[in-house]
């Protein structure tokens, strides 16, 4: 196979999500279950909140109330997390390349006025409007693209619209599973500690806390400077 140009990888991301969501969109989403029922799916969303953001609300919040912040998701797919966002935060925008994703979101959003979905192009946040954001999240995104240009270009996009000092916490690959290939939209690059920290300096983050390096859950917390 010949080498990919990054428009022809963008591509071959949207067409393999949207092949994936059109298949068993819940199943690609969180592959726990082949046959998620709504309260279970959307009770996993809620979980991830409960595990990822409510033990962490001093670094996430930093004195803002829940209600009066602006957050930011990348990669949302069916809404899964999404709506627990939206439940908990005041405002939420979220981005996915996938337009079949974007349409399962939207429906399940679509009572939560104060979130908003956006199809993208894969690569960066211009879709979004460029207002501040109190903090941004990733989870299961970064671990299905196969290009660190790509993830380090979402870091930097994360910053052009984040206020100064709010957090991104988001998760990448840690585990170091053998060559990822550029047409695999499914494993995505690993990062070692040392490509994390050096990829948060170039992005004008401080790479303050980290957990989980090596495995595949590998989670970082980039603070804006
Ligand atoms: C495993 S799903 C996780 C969805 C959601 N974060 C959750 O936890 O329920 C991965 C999602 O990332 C999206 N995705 C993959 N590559 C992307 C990219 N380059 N830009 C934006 N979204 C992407 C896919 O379309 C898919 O909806």
């Amino acid at each position: 196979m010949h080498e990919l140009s990054l428009e022809e990888q963008l591509q071959k991301m949207r067409a393999d999500w949207d092949q994936r969501a059109r298949e068993n969109a819940r199943h690609f989403v969180d592959t726990a279950n082949e046959d998620w029922t709504d309260e279970e799916f959307f009770a996993s969303g809620e979980k991830t909140v409960a595990e990822e953001i409510l033990t962490d609300l001093g670094n996430i919040c930093q004195g803002k109330a829940p209600p009066e912040m602006r957050v930011l998701e990348i990669g949302c797919g069916a809404g899964r997390v999404t709506r627990a966002l939206a439940r908990f935060f005041g405002e939420v925008h979220a981005v996915d390349v996938s337009g079949e994703m974007v349409r399962l979101a939207k429906l399940a959003l679509q009572d939560h006025p104060n979130a908003s979905v956006y199809q993208n192009n894969g690569k960066d946040l211009t879709v979004v409007p460029e207002i501040p954001f109190d903090f941004a999240f990733s989870s299961i995104v970064f671990q299905h693209i196969p290009s660190r240009e790509i993830i380090e270009n979402y870091v930097r996009e994360v910053h052009r619209l984040l206020r100064p000092g709010a957090l991104f916490k988001f998760q990448v690959q840690g585990a170091m599973m053998g060559p990822t290939r550029p047409d695999d939209t499914w494993l995505g690059v690993p990062f070692s500690e040392r490509q994390a920290s050096d990829m948060a300096f170039r992005c004008g983050f401080d790479p303050r806390y980290r957990y989980g390096a090596g495995e595949q859950y590998f989670w970082l917390w980039f603070f804006k400077r």
